[in-house]
């Protein structure tokens, strides 16, 4: 076991840790990402370094990583990066037989373990008096070695780089400076993230594509701004793909698709349309209100480059004497076309196609299965508009909603 070099990474709780980060993430996906750089970190160092791994924090939040890699933690009140450095130095010089240490900020998920073993051989190889330092591309420090008992001063902080090789010339010390590659850049903000996404470990590489994945589903709005071309078969089967997998009640399948052509709109619309004006006209709404709203709809339709319509079937579904029960089977059938939907959505969001969900099926079922000759089992549900995006649309403001308002606990 090589004891000589002891390793302390500094990193603060991940509520304060990467703050540049911060209004770009939520703070459950900062935290993820904070913990997950640093388990990358850990495992890359632990694969080349069998001695002592100190994380200096003030959070709780690491301590299962540190069990996995077998690292001490010690606290300390979270005040900044360099009196964590102290308190690490402080704990390895009076806990350790170690006569060097390597200092790391917590957030270099890039690090390659070939960059740490040969930072840590020239460490140890390096005269008594000098420092080691590993500078990232913007000025900051990515490792700094010393052997101690040390009287050096760190100093973490914007221009690390350059304070740290002035504070060796003021106490006459050199300065063994290593350039390695994985160790270039840390990372503040989204940009230095997107830079090192393809060379980051497995933690962080799967924290950053939860965040990817869930900022799509946030992201996703109706966009009725369509334009062509139509989506073409491959597109359109890849969707369809994706829908059927969706959760369906006791493993039934009971979701139809059809893609509307140009031929079966205007028929398609017009029987919708009869339909609607006269429940409209039931509710006493006026004429010319009426066919204006009859004319947007259809224009829709008449206009979609392309337009699915989802259908569900009885098959697989229970069936059931009394009505409460039917109801409710009918009712998870049509949570499940609604998941469906709900898949081809974000997928056509993904893709960047604009896409929107038109429930005017539902109000007129037979029509529909009439105007598209559909077979009597198959009970229209929605329509899904699909095209290209009209860069001039802009979606509705969706303000941020108060989760409290939504959500209760109960014991
Ligand atoms: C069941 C259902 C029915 C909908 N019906 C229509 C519709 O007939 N026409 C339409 O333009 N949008 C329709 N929408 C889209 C909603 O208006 C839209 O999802 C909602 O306003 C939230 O906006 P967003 O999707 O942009 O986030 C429907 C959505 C759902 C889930």
């Amino acid at each position: 076991m090589n004891n000589a070099t002891a390793v302390i990474v500094a990193i603060q709780a991940p509520e304060k840790a990467k703050s540049r980060l911060a209004n770009a993430l939520i703070p459950y996906h900062r935290r993820t990402l904070v913990t997950a750089m640093l388990t990358d970190f850990l495992e890359a160092l632990r694969s080349v370094h069998s001695g002592p791994i100190i994380i200096v924090t003030d959070s709780d939040n690491y301590q299962d990583i540190a069990s996995q890699t077998d690292a001490i933690v010690v606290e300390d009140s979270g005040s900044g990066f360099n009196q964590a450095a102290i308190a690490g130095i402080e704990f390895a010089a009076n806990n350790t037989e170690a006569d060097s240490i390597l200092v790391f900020p917590g957030d270099i998920p890039q690090a390659s373990s070939n960059d740490i073993s040969d930072l840590i051989a020239s460490l140890q190889a390096s005269r008594k008096d000098a420092v080691t330092l590993v500078a990232s591309k913007d000025g900051g420090t990515t490792g700094l070695g010393l052997h101690i008992p040390t009287t050096y001063q760190t100093q973490f902080g914007l221009e690390s780089a350059l304070k740290h090789r002035e504070q060796a010339t003021l106490l006459g010390m050199g300065v063994n400076e290593m350039i390695l590659s994985s160790l270039e850049i840390d990372i503040d903000t989204i940009d230095d993230l997107e830079q090192v996404q393809n060379i980051v470990g497995k933690h962080t590489a799967s924290a950053l594509e939860i965040i990817l994945f869930e900022k799509h589903l946030a992201e996703r709005r109706s966009f009725r701004g369509l334009q062509g071309p139509p989506l073409t078969q491959e597109e359109i089967e890849s969707l369809i793909r994706l829908g059927l997998k969706a959760p369906a009640p006791h493993h039934s399948t009971p979701w139809r698709f059809v893609i509307v052509g140009s031929e079966s709109r205007p028929v398609l619309a017009g029987e919708m349309g009869a339909k609607w004006k006269q429940d409209l006209l039931g509710d006493g709404v006026p004429e010319a209100q009426i066919n204006k709203a009859l004319a947007n709809s259809s224009a829709r339709i008449l206009s979609a480059p392309t337009l699915l319509l989802g259908c569900l079937v009885q098959e697989g579904l229970n069936t059931y004497a009394d009505s409460e029960r039917a109801s409710a089977e009918w009712g998870l059938a049509q949570h499940s076309i609604g998941a469906a939907l709900e898949n081809i959505l974000l997928a056509a969001h993904v893709r960047n196609y604009g896409a929107y969900w038109i429930s005017a099926p539902l109000y007129a079922g037979d029509k529909v299965r009439a105007a598209l000759r559909l077979e009597h089992e198959w009970i229209p549900q929605a329509l899904i508009a699909l095209g290209r995006k009209n860069s001039d649309y802009k979606p509705f403001d969706r303000p941020e909603l108060d989760i409290n308002d939504y959500l209760i606990w109960r014991e």
